[in-house]
């Protein structure tokens, strides 16, 4: 008999964990359905000037009523596993207190919808929409927040645990502490340095918190972290660009596993901000408490190299162009670079696993060609990446699946819906639902083909 496998010809293991990625804010629309409550973004898209056209995830994909079509498309691209994010606000409108049974009872349809078609699901906590109430108290800037995140996470466990075998606590923290508190582009829109430092520590917090609830409630089941790390890709090979590269590389990656890891916070990083982080005695071991995985989220990588230190860039570094081409959204498609943080990652921290919890690309729409968007470039990059993966698993690096970012078009947080990441196109008015030819080129590579 041929090898099945090297006959059809993707390089990957039979194992390998082939999935698709959205999140609840990005999706689910239902904004003031089913006791929902609100949440920091739903404040952030009322701010005039915070989001392309003045959108808002009000009604998104509006995936809170039609899920079981989401269900129906997934199992037509033969995925193994969905990753979705639970809106904090949807389970407990308040951030503390009463769990709100609506809520729960959604998440608990959609997974037992998806276990009976044989697709696991991947749940993230949190996905950024916190819930306004603690919004207003400070937010991640707010000690008492990451206690609250854990008591929200001890509530999914014991409503979703029983059926849930693979959590994560966080999606990409940078982006909640820097893109929230110090660069101001998404909710809640500060540019104060300080705040951000002060919610990196929280977010870290609440994130041990809620790994050391899961050990503790004896649930069987794998938790990780996810974060969008930055590859260390020094512009020459001169020494000055080597060096800022890696330093360019913290604030996205070892200020997160360092810590996770038990190694602490990067001394140099803190020292060139001349900051501390807001830590007390035994929140590092808590931080510290093991983890199962590490998802990672990759786009682009950026070229750079040596510069003054400056106010906005204390690290000492800035970007180069390169000649890479982009996507709609400005990045650079590197897929190299994809191998690169894999095996940057797999190298420094002892990660048991690696994952890939979000791939993709923005493109303006496609010609529509026999009733389907021909959506080539979206094939394209999708190819090289899911092929540095390939090579990536050849250089050692522990690399168990691979999830595609995203299902569906949606709404792309300070964007609005102008980015369109989706394998699915959505319509605005009627919310039909279109699979690109994208959609039907992962399935074949699910399947294991790649022509
Ligand atoms: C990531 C986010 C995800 C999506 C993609 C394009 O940073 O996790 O929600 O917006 O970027």
């Amino acid at each position: 008999m041929t090898n099945d496998r090297t006959a059809r010809g993707t390089g990957f293991p039979e194992d390998f964990l082939w999935g698709c990625a959205t999140s609840s804010y990005q999706i689910e629309g239902g904004a003031n359905a089913g006791g929902r409550g609100r949440s920091i973004w739903d404040a952030f898209c009322r701010e005039p000037g915070r989001v392309a056209l003045g959108q808002s995830g009000d009604v998104a994909c509006d995936s809170y009523r039609r899920w079981p079509e989401d269900v129906r498309l997934l199992a037509g691209l033969g995925v193994g596993a969905y990753r979705f994010s639970v809106a904090w606000p949807r389970v407990q409108p308040g951030g503390s207190g009463p769990a709100n049974q609506a809520g729960l009872d959604y998440y608990s349809a959609l997974v037992d919808a998806l276990l009976a078609e044989g697709i696991e699901p991947w749940v993230t906590l949190y996905h950024w929409d916190l819930p306004l109430a603690l919004g207003e108290r400070g937010g991640w800037t707010d000690r008492d927040t990451a206690y609250r995140f854990a008591d929200y996470a001890a509530l999914m466990y014991d409503s979703l645990g029983d059926r849930v075998s693979h959590w994560t606590t966080l999606n990409e923290p940078w982006c909640s502490a820097f893109l929230g508190y110090e660069y101001g582009e998404h909710a809640p829109g500060l540019h104060d340095r300080r705040a951000a430092l002060d919610a990196a520590h929280h977010l870290l917090l609440g994130h041990g918190l809620a790994v050391a609830a899961f050990r503790g409630s004896g649930l069987h089941g794998e938790i990780g972290l996810v974060i969008n790390p930055a590859t260390p890709r020094p512009a020459t090979r001169r020494e000055a660009d080597v060096q800022a590269a890696l330093r360019a590389s913290v604030e996205r990656t070892g200020l997160w596993l360092d810590p996770v890891y038990g190694r602490g916070y990067p001394e140099a990083y803190l020292a060139a901000r001349g900051a501390a982080m807001p830590e007390r005695p035994g929140d590092l071991e808590l931080i510290a408490s093991p983890i199962d995985f590490v998802g990672v989220n990759y786009y682009n990588e950026e070229a750079v190299v040596a510069a003054p230190p400056s106010a906005a860039r204390p690290d000492g570094y800035s970007t180069a162009p390169t000649a890479n081409a982009r996507t709609e959204m400005g990045w650079d498609v590197a897929p190299q670079g994809l191998r690169r943080v894999l095996g940057f990652i797999a190298e420094r921290w002892p990660v048991r696993a690696l994952y890939v919890t979000e791939n993709g690309a923005a493109y303006p729409d496609a010609e529509i060609r026999d009733g389907r968007a021909r959506d080539v470039d979206r094939i394209e990059y999708y190819r090289g990446h899911i092929s540095a993966c390939a090579d990536a698993i050849g250089d050692g690096a522990p690399l168990r699946g691979y999830f595609a970012w995203s299902l569906l078009d949606n709404f792309e947080w300070s964007h609005g819906y102008g980015k369109r990441f989706g394998l699915v196109s959505v319509d605005p008015m009627t919310m039909e639902r279109r699979p690109k030819d994208s959609y039907y080129f992962y399935r074949d590579v699910i399947a294991g083909y790649m022509e």
